[in-house]
């Protein structure tokens, strides 16, 4: 039985942080075993919102591929590709776009928090607007089969498959319907500051930092804000500290213990702060020592991405050329 198509796709806005290591990281390493996995970088769909200053994208989108690549997503196993390498992507969401109405994407939740909330860049445009379609086409040109999504992404696999049941009406039973695949629940990984880790907060563990600023960053990390002296018991259960700690321990038996201690107020917090930068650093070294070889190799990742390319562009030649001719653009 051949494996079912896994798809998806990260828009390069920067380097990925430990929430991405546990949230996607760990699931889609192991998701290219069991499925045939294709990976994309999403880079139009980074302009669509990021349309008035896009000068990182393309060094977000290396650094993305290399922070891939160091944790262990390989590419004799996964299609690792980028967006606009297939142009044919935006011919088929203009062709998507003729059987969408407007209203389908009006009522995309996500399309509405955003407008309302994201204020320091301006969302009115067309190609923040059609953001779902670009994604609806991303995953049928390649029939995707299966797209793990949080679940403030699965109204747009909902579109997706309205969009797909439309058209297929409309013009014949010809484009697949993929399937949503709520994804595996990753670890939710607080940031330094007990947030959830985000890039935006500022509050974020990169894993391609060195381990001098890992340190500075655990060190300097808040942790049970009730407990002011070291002979104050603490709650471990709301501290991000000790949340980090259980992911990275080097010995989990060692867990229990700091949280034993801490209700006790017989350990401190700046011990157990320089027991998870010994911890944090060990677990990471092996991504960091592959991710810098990887880094001294100039053009590694364009070269990954162009091999992606190269397999994925022949692939939708096929579904485009029946697409034309279903919506009689060219002749049979
Ligand atoms: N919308 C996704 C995000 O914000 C990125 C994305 C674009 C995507 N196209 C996709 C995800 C296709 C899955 C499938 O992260």
């Amino acid at each position: 039985m051949s494996k079912k198509r896994v798809l998806t796709g990260y828009r390069p806005t920067g380097r990925l942080t430990l929430g991405h290591w546990f949230g996607n990281l760990l699931n889609m390493r192991e998701m290219q075993d069991d499925y045939e996995a294709y990976y994309f970088v999403a880079d139009w769909h980074a302009l669509t919102s990021d349309w008035q200053d896009t000068r990182g994208i393309r060094r977000f989108t290396e650094e993305m591929v290399l922070d891939w690549l160091a944790a262990g997503i390989d590419p004799a196993k996964a299609t690792i590709y980028r967006q606009s390498d297939v142009p044919e992507v935006a011919e088929l969401t203009m062709y998507l776009s003729m059987v969408t109405p407007m209203t389908w994407l009006e009522r995309v939740p996500s399309y509405k928090e955003q407008r309302e909330q994201i204020t320091e860049k301006d969302l009115g445009n067309l190609g923040f607007f059609v953001y779902p379609l670009l994604q609806a086409a991303d995953i049928v040109i390649v029939r995707g089969d299966v797209v793990p999504v949080g679940e403030d992404q699965l109204p747009h696999l909902e579109l997706t498959r309205e969009v797909v049941r439309r058209f297929n009406n409309q013009y014949g039973e010809l484009l697949p319907e993929p399937q949503g695949l709520i994804a595996k629940e990753g670890a939710r990984v607080p940031g330094t500051d007990g947030r959830k880790m985000s890039k935006s907060y500022g509050n974020a563990i990169y894993l391609s930092e060195t381990a001098e600023e890992s340190a500075a960053k655990v060190m300097g990390m808040i942790t049970d804000p009730a407990r002011k002296l070291k002979t104050d018991p603490g709650n471990p259960d709301i501290c991000p500290l000790q949340q980090i700690h259980k992911l990275v321990a080097a010995d989990p038996a060692e867990i229990a213990e700091w949280d034993r201690c801490c209700r006790a107020a017989e350990c401190g917090c700046v011990a157990h702060k320089r027991k998870l930068v010994e911890d944090l650093n060990a677990y990471l070294a092996p991504f960091r020592e592959r991710r810098a070889e990887l880094a001294a190799q100039p053009g590694y990742a364009w070269e990954v991405l162009a091999e992606g390319a190269k397999r994925v562009r022949p692939e939708v030649e096929s579904l485009m050329r029946d697409v034309r001719v279903a919506m009689h653009v060219d002749a049979g």
